[in-house]
């Protein structure tokens, strides 16, 4: 048996106390962060979402991959209410005001190193607020951008954490988490590529899983039978 090691992306950081504070100015003594947004949300939809705890934001803001669709849809919602108050903390990057947060800074890959942000493939707080676009499922895609002759990318109307290629095998696989595409700036990121095949960036060594190198040559192609996998 084979071992590697996998990063998985979490973290537990948010900082919605950026700007809901216990005593934010509203007049209102808040006992914690989370009943600031409770009191918040009352006064300006005429709601007792903070006499009702605990408050499920998804029987009232639809999230799709849970099954509920109520619109305004939670993303949409706080997208499109948050993006004119977003000066109000003045970040390089806004979206790390929530995604995950000011430390943790998410994004460290390729892309960062080429001087890319969240906008560049996700479009600002307005475009994801759009409701013509299905929160969670119409996400960027690699072939939005990348348009290589001989090459094929994400398989059709599939996320790129859930599409294969050469042969059935995750993209993810050779390419690393989205937001983590190898190399990036985070070692801990790179060790899986360095400990396989001695370098860091995409699996590009064949013998990492063919005992030798094929005679055929490389292809980046989805397969007929991907979509059955
Ligand atoms: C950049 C500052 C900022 C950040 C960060 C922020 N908020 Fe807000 N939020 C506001 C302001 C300003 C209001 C309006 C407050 C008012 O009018 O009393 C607000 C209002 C709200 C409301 C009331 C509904 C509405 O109309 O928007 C909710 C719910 C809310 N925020 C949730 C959140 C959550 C959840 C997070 C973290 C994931 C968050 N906010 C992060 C600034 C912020
Ligand atoms: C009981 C139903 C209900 C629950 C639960 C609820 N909301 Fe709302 N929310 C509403 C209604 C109604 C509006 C006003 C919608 C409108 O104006 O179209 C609203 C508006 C908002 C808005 C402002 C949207 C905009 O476009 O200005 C945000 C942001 C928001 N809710 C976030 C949340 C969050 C976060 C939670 C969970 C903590 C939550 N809501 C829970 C009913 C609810
Ligand atoms: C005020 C807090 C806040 C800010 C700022 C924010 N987000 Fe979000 N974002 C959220 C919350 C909360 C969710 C979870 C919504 C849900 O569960 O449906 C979310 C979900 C998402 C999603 C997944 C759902 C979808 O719509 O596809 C994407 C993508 C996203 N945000 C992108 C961004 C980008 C890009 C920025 C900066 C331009 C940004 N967000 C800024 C709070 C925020
Ligand atoms: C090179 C393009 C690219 C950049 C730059 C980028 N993203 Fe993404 N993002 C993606 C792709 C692709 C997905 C869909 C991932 C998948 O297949 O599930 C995604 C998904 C997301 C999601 C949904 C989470 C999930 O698990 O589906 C959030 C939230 C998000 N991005 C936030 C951000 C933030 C915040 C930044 C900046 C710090 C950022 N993204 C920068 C490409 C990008
Ligand atoms: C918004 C456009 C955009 C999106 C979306 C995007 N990329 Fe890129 N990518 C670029 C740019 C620009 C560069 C740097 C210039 C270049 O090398 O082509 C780059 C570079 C790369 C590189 C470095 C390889 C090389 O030829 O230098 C890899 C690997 C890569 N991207 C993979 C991905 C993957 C995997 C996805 C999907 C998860 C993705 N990209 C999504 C724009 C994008
Ligand atoms: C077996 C490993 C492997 C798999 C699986 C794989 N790739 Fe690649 N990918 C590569 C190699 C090798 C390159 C070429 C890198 C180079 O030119 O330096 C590449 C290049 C790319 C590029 C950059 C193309 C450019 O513009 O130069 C993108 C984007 C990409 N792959 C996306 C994907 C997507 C999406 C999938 C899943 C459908 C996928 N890859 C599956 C190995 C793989
Ligand atoms: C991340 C693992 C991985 C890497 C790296 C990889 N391959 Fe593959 N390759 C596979 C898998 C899995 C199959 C499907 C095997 C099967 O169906 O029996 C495959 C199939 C093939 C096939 C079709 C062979 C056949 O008998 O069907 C060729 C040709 C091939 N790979 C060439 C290459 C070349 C050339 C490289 C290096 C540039 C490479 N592969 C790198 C996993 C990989």
């Amino acid at each position: 048996m084979a071992t590697t090691q996998a990063v998985v992306p979490v973290s537990w950081e948010i900082s919605c106390d950026l700007c809901h504070t216990t005593d934010d100015g509203d007049g209102l003594a808040d006992a914690s962060v989370a009943m600031d947004i409770l009191t918040d949300h009352d006064r300006l939809h005429i709601t007792t979402l903070a006499s009702d705890t605990p408050v499920a934001c998804m029987d009232c803001h639809g999230q799709l991959p849970l099954g509920t669709s109520g619109t305004p849809l939670l993303s949409h919602a706080i997208h499109g209410a948050h993006a004119s108050r977003m000066s109000q903390v003045s970040l390089e990057v806004d979206c790390y005001a929530c995604h995950p947060g000011v430390e943790t800074k998410c994004l460290r890959d390729v892309h960062f190193m080429e001087g890319m942000t969240c906008t560049d493939c996700h479009g600002d707080m307005t475009d994801v607020a759009d409701t013509n676009r299905a929160p969670w499922i119409d996400e960027p895609r690699c072939d939005d951008c990348h348009d290589r002759n001989g090459f094929d990318f994400e398989q059709p109307d599939t996320l790129y954490r859930n599409s294969k290629g050469h042969r059935g095998v995750h993209c993810a696989a050779c390419h690393g988490s989205p937001h983590a595409i190898t190399p990036t700036v985070v070692m801990a990121d790179n060790v899986q590529a360095i400990a396989v095949q001695g370098h860091p960036g995409t699996i590009d060594t064949c013998t990492v899983c063919h005992t030798r190198r094929p005679d055929d040559r490389f292809e980046h192609q989805l397969d007929d039978d991907d979509e059955d996998d």
